[in-house]
């Protein structure tokens, strides 16, 4: 529906008084969370990763079918209550919480995930309510993946307890403290195999059959997969379906499905990734002898990544013409830089594609995730205008401005 969008939003004048903008599908949102749900045993408390999309109106569209939230600051924890999540289901991971913070978590019944055995003694020394909910991250020591930045999963991640290093230090705790009742794991965000995924998880369930079979440890309630399912950014990209990942866990680990123990998953990109697109108006053309450069209104600002590891985070970018068709045929090798004072701001690189003239557009693909709740605001330009976009009953399209904090 992305050329239909990019048509509509130029017909209905959404345009004029602004270059560009980020449009969310938000049927598609929608549907990626039935989907989930249809994977997953029904009990599981899906706490969707806030820091994939923050925006408030969208969350409550998921906490509305069921979902829960997971938030990595406190101030996510606002969002996170903003749309509706009641305490209960929302996860704290954060790395860095403040004793305060944990004070507070604690208190108003929030899950939290302890990122390390620190964190564990200072929960302690809050005396935690008898009905406290707290897990310990471990670190499943699986190897790296694709992508370097954003594996959590080497012996030095700064993430978790490595359960290598520290398996008898995490019995010990299980032991010591039996207001600790589970087990966190996230091993990956892109770039993992669904195979590395799985056995990520698998280590973590193996410790916690072990931590239960200890009669001095208190038994193991509660197992947080995290995240970490991959999307297909490039065409080329194969990338597992969120049914093929449980069916895969259920093969590997049956008791993971079917135990007394409470399932969470955190998911963030594989929902939201691919539900956006990122429509600017191509401003200017100029030549130099790498080719064309088409500068458009956003760059590092809104693709961060995309900016600083081009080749680990590839967007599929088409080019539009001033009424939103899609130009097609003879092609050059196109750069598109966004406007940022820097040179490094570009957001595809000698790309095979039709050549714009300005007034045309350039549509960035699957920008739902990880890209607005990264915005820079180097060069004070404006944030982003998103757009929550849905089809009618009789397959008209509507547009929906959506504020953050809204
Ligand atoms: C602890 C934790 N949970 C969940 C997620 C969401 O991961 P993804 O968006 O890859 O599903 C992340 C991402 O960084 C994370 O760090």
């Amino acid at each position: 529906m992305s050329d239909n969008i990019i048509e509509t939003a130029i017909e209905r004048g959404l345009f004029d008084d602004a270059p560009w903008a980020l449009f969310i599908d938000i049927d598609r949102l929608q549907h990626r969370f039935a989907l989930l749900n249809d994977a997953f045993p029904a009990d599981t408390l899906h706490a969707v990763a806030v820091k994939a999309n923050p925006l408030v109106s969208l969350l409550r569209q998921l906490v509305d079918q069921g979902a829960g939230l997971e938030a990595a600051s406190f101030g996510e924890i606002e969002v996170a209550r903003l749309a509706g999540a009641d305490d209960h289901r929302i996860v704290y991971d954060s790395p860095a919480k403040t004793v305060e913070e944990l004070q507070r978590a604690l208190h108003a019944g929030i899950y939290i995930n302890a990122d390390n055995l620190s964190e564990l003694q200072r929960i302690d020394g809050l005396n935690p309510p008898e009905d406290a909910r707290v897990g310990i991250r471990i670190n499943p020591v699986i190897g790296a993946g694709d992508i370097e930045a954003t594996s959590v999963a080497t012996k030095a991640s700064k993430f978790g307890v490595s359960l290598t290093r520290n398996r008898r230090a995490l019995l010990e705790a299980f032991r010591r403290y039996d207001w600790l009742r589970g087990l966190h794991v996230h091993t990956g965000s892109q770039g993992l195999e669904l195979d590395a995924l799985v056995e990520g998880v698998k280590r973590c369930i193996d410790f916690a059959d072990d931590i239960d079979a200890d009669p001095a440890a208190a038994p193991v309630e509660t197992i947080d997969i995290g995240g970490g399912l991959p999307v297909a950014y490039h065409p080329h990209d194969e990338t597992p379906g969120v049914d093929q990942y449980a069916t895969a866990l259920r093969d590997e680990i049956p008791h993971l499905f079917s135990g007394p123990r409470n399932l969470i998953t955190e998911f963030g990109r594989w929902l939201f990734a691919p539900c956006g697109l990122a429509v600017s108006r191509v401003e200017y053309v100029k030549e130099s002898p790498a080719g064309p450069i088409a500068t458009i209104h956003f760059g590092a600002d809104l693709l961060l990544r995309t900016a600083y590891r081009p080749d680990d985070w590839y967007h599929r970018v088409t080019i539009h013409d001033g009424d939103g068709r899609r130009r097609s045929g003879d092609e050059t090798q196109l750069t598109i830089a966004g406007p940022l004072c820097f040179s490094g701001d570009l957001v595809a690189r000698r790309r095979p594609l039709p050549r714009p003239q300005p007034g045309d557009f350039a549509a960035v693909h699957d920008t739902g995730g990880y890209t607005f709740s990264m915005w820079s605001r180097y060069c004070s330009r404006a944030f982003p205008r998103v757009f929550g976009v849905r089809k009618t009953a009789a397959e008209a399209l509507t547009f929906q401005p959506l504020h953050p904090g809204e």
